[in-house]
């Protein structure tokens, strides 16, 4: 796929969450990218299966793409992949923002959850959800995680603010940048989410009812991309499939 796919977004008012809208869209879309963004969701999701709270003023966004256009071997990272491309697009617009990323899919600054992301496939298409906060940090924290909002970054860093739109454009860009880079492997893009994981953050593991006590810390990625974690003994563990708070 070329570097410079241009936007084809479809801009929406409500909807129930974009990941619902963009299925709706597949078949006209006939294996040709695009992507949406809504003003609000009223029925936004996060990973396992959470409610991701979306009042207007945020980023809704849900890229649609074949899954031919992403080598086989990053497919099983695309989480990762998209937590930097976010990274990449918040950076480029707020100059001087010390963007983190937390495993798998989250979006950090400040120790403070920006956004996240979730990957879902139908047919041949990967369907990824991206959520950030632009405007406002819902109420909801990540179970004790605070969250924070890119015009917050933007006014700390004296700053214009930004529009979900602006960022939704910089995603795409972003994004086709990196999946239409035939350098890039699977161990360069871990390579890079590992540099850029906040490892100072106290992990716990999601359980169905909350949250596991036991507090982890980030140490490394290995070449799977799966999380090494240091648990309070000292000793370690390998997450592969885990989401974390
Ligand atoms: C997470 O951190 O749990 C992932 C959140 C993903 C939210 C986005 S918002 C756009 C898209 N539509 C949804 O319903 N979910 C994703």
């Amino acid at each position: 796929m070329p570097m410079d796919v241009p936007p084809n977004i479809h801009h929406v008012g409500e909807v129930t969450s974009t990941m619902d809208a963009a299925r709706q869209m597949l078949t006209a879309a006939n294996g040709a990218p695009f992507a949406v963004l809504a003003e609000s969701q009223v029925r936004g999701r996060g990973t396992g299966e959470r409610v991701w709270i979306s009042p207007k003023g945020n980023m809704y966004f849900t890229l649609c793409i074949p899954e031919k256009s992403v080598t086989p071997e990053i497919t099983p990272v695309l989480p990762l992949l998209t937590g930097l491309v976010c990274r990449a697009a918040i950076m480029s617009v707020i100059k001087g923002a010390d963007v983190h990323v937390k495993w798998p899919n989250d979006i950090i600054y400040a120790g403070k959850k920006i956004g996240g992301s979730l990957v879902e496939s139908e047919g041949e298409s990967l369907i990824i959800g991206i959520g950030m906060n632009v405007e406002l940090a819902p109420p909801v924290t990540d179970s004790g995680r605070a969250s924070t909002t890119v015009n917050e970054v933007a006014a700390t860093l004296g700053q214009p603010k930004v529009t979900p739109a602006q960022l939704a454009e910089l995603v795409w860009k972003h994004f086709f940048q990196m999946i239409s880079d035939t350098a890039l492997t699977r161990k360069i893009l871990v390579t890079r989410f590992d540099a850029a994981m906040d490892k100072s953050l106290s992990l716990h593991r999601r359980t169905p009812t909350g949250r596991d006590p036991e507090e982890l810390r980030a140490l490394r990625l290995n070449e799977w991309g799966h999380l090494i974690v240091s648990r309070p003994d000292g000793t370690e563990d390998t997450l592969m499939a885990e989401y974390l708070f």
